[in-house]
């Protein structure tokens, strides 16, 4: 074999009449170069059509994974071929039984009732997937063909999608929907990306409205330039605290007056409330003055965002925000709807009913929704009816995600639907809400969370305390508070992924900062002992890549590598299903197969041609719970 050639390649040369350039063609939807078992696939479409006469693009598709290795790699259901008349358990053992017994890629397989199951030959699996997995490295998995307007020619372009997400409030608590939005943001921004699509990752801060008229004022009054700098967002939060509850006692006092029958008139022209709505109008009035000053608080909070999401390996190619939305484009859009006929006046205000625009029960569950207020301001729908727009307008692309949590969706619902009714379909088309459920019971330590910060800082903390318990362990750490803080980190993010995202989950400290059970520390320990393992076999990687693979023979050290082959196959589901816990739930069953073999396949101290083979899986283990994490958004640690 020569030297130079792909581990796919060798592949090819074991089986007769197969070549990589006759599954292109004949299967011009599959990658063997990034996904090896299209290869293998290709092969077995190729023998069942031998078998049965069915046409190959009928079969192909029906060739499912498993869900546990016992059951084979792959499996089809006979139904699925359509034979009309023929019974389906019959046929599944006849088929069996002509299955040649000297197949190259499968063993001879088993039926059962309907289906039949196929187990990979180990030998051209190891020998193909080790190598090429070490070979693609951090890329292997990934499947940049999804991306492309035209898988078969890269030259016209990529298709864009636009990710919103995180978008918190400034000034405001960085609750536990905007911690969801972030992390599960974050990972579809990075799923897009290594499916080759180009992604554009926008967080729309919430950052215009009346109570930001009240937080400029408040700073006039109480605000300190060198603490807004120290910890804007604190100090930010700290300030809009105050001049609320000033504002709460106020109207309160007004009230009490009023009750009394007296006149409450000169109290309420110099309130808080009332200095607000003025501040306000002259930001939206675009006086330069009060809104250099919004911009210069936005500026220093967004400079502190940033050093906060890179802890979750996030950032954003724009912070658009409310703000962004002009007066002009708003009246634009509400020029469109009325003369549309979408909007109506109603006492002064504007708003939309759906009822009347949308027949049964769909307008019925959309309802009635205001658009402009009677004093003439625009709502949080309002704007994003015409940031919509915008973004249609600045960006080609081909899809939107809105990461908001499910509290959200009539609002959401109700924006596509008006665009949809602005005769914008396609646009509308494009659009999709990521909904989410609840974090119930998160709080810190300290009380209620202010910020981001303080979740991961609390996770950190108590990871480290976590970890101090091991008194032996933690002297070895060379960083333990850089340690504890990555791993408090992923046990957040992990705890959060764990579940389907629409459900609810709790907020668990002590279940997620545990190394035992499917947490993140669970994950990144899995990944620190495979790299510890590499480090003490202390083999060159020439030495590792020149390895005889044919050493690995043990049940274990197969079913690692079956695990592996399927990665590929792993990212590809998560595209459809867009769950994190598709990947996750992958991690967790990889990890447990491999700390299962540790045992059996002992690196260090075994004979140097087995060693070096062995320690061939364990590196193209590594790689794979890598880049499953990175994709997650977790920094595997390399030690701990
Ligand atoms: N800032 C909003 C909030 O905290 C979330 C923004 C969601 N995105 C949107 N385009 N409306 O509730």
């Amino acid at each position: 074999m020569a030297a130079t050639s792909s581990p796919i390649d060798q592949l090819a040369q074991r089986v007769e009449g197969l070549t990589l350039q006759n599954v292109a063609a004949e299967f011009p939807f599959t990658h063997v170069d990034v996904n090896p078992y299209d290869f293998w696939r290709a092969h077995l479409t190729k023998v069942l059509n031998g078998i049965t006469g069915v046409d190959p693009k009928i079969i192909y598709p029906t060739i499912n994974w498993t869900s546990s290795l016992d059951k084979g790699d792959f499996m089809v259901a006979v139904p699925a071929f359509r034979i009309k008349g023929a019974k389906p358990d019959v046929l599944a053992k006849e088929w069996a039984e002509k299955f040649p017994a000297d197949d190259p890629l499968f063993e001879k397989p088993t039926p059962t009732g309907h289906f039949i199951a196929f187990f990979v030959r180990s030998k051209p699996l190891v020998q193909t997937l080790v190598p090429q997995i070490r070979k693609l490295g951090d890329t292997f998995g990934r499947n940049t063909y999804d991306g492309l307007r035209d898988a078969s020619d890269p030259s016209k372009g990529q298709k864009k999608i636009l990710v919103e997400f995180s978008s918190p409030n400034v000034a405001k608590n960085f609750h536990a929907g905007h911690l969801r939005s972030t992390i599960i943001g974050g990972f579809l921004a990075n799923l897009y990306d290594a499916a080759g699509w180009d992604v554009f990752r926008i967080n729309y801060l919430g950052d215009w409205g009346k109570q930001y008229g009240l937080l400029a004022l408040a700073f006039e009054l109480y605000g300190n330039e060198e603490e807004l700098q120290k910890d804007p967002i604190d100090h930010l939060y700290q300030l809009y605290v105050r001049i609320n509850k000033e504002k709460e006692a106020e109207i309160e006092e007004i009230e009490a007056l009023k009750k009394e029958g007296k006149d409450a008139s000169e109290l309420e022209a110099k309130s808080k409330d009332e200095q607000a709505r003025q501040y306000f109008k002259r930001m939206t009035e675009g006086d330069e003055a009060v809104l250099a000053r919004w911009r210069h608080f936005k500026d220093v909070s967004i400079t502190k965002y940033k050093k906060t999401y890179a802890r979750l390996n996030v950032y954003f190619d724009s912070y658009s925000g409310e703000s962004g939305v002009s007066e002009e484009a708003m009246a634009k859009t509400a020029k469109l709807m009325e003369e549309k006929k979408i909007s109506k006046e109603d006492n002064g205000s504007v708003l939309v009913d759906f009822q009347e625009l949308v027949p049964g029960k769909e307008g019925k569950r959309l309802g009635k929704t205001v658009v402009r207020k009677r004093d003439g301001t625009a709502l949080y729908l309002t704007r994003d009816i015409s940031e919509l727009l915008n973004r249609a307008e600045t960006h080609n692309f081909d899809k939107l995600y809105y990461v908001v949590a499910s509290q959200q969706e009539l609002h959401l619902r109700q924006l596509f639907k008006i665009i949809e009714l602005l005769d914008c379909k396609e646009i509308a088309k494009k659009c999709q809400h990521i909904s989410f459920g609840m974090v119930l019971g998160m709080s810190t330590r300290k009380g209620t969370v202010k910020f981001l910060d303080d979740i991961l800082n609390d996770a950190s903390e108590h990871m480290h305390n976590v970890m101090r318990k091991n008194e032996d362990k933690y002297a070895q750490v060379a960083n333990p508070e850089a340690t504890a803080d990555t791993l408090g980190i992923s046990a957040v993010m992990v705890q959060d992924m764990r579940g389907k995202i629409i459900n609810n989950y709790n907020f668990d400290m002590e279940a997620m900062t545990s190394f035992e059970g499917d947490t993140g520390p669970y994950l990144q320990y899995a990944h620190a002992r495979l790299c510890s393992i590499k480090r003490r076999a202390d083999l060159s990687e020439e030495a590792i890549a020149s390895a005889d693979l044919s050493l690995l023979t043990e049940p274990h050290a197969i079913n690692v590598t079956r695990m592996l082959a399927q990665w590929p196959d792993v990212f590809q589901n998560t595209l459809k299903t867009l769950e994190p816990t598709t990947v996750l739930t992958y991690l967790f069953r990889l990890t447990h197969i491999i700390s299962s073999s540790y045992d059996q396949l002992q690196v260090v101290g075994s004979e140097e041609e087995v060693k070096k083979a062995r320690m061939a899986l364990y590196d193209a283990a590594r790689i794979v719970l890598a880049n499953g994490m990175k994709l997650l958004g977790l920094s595997p640690l390399e030690r701990m």
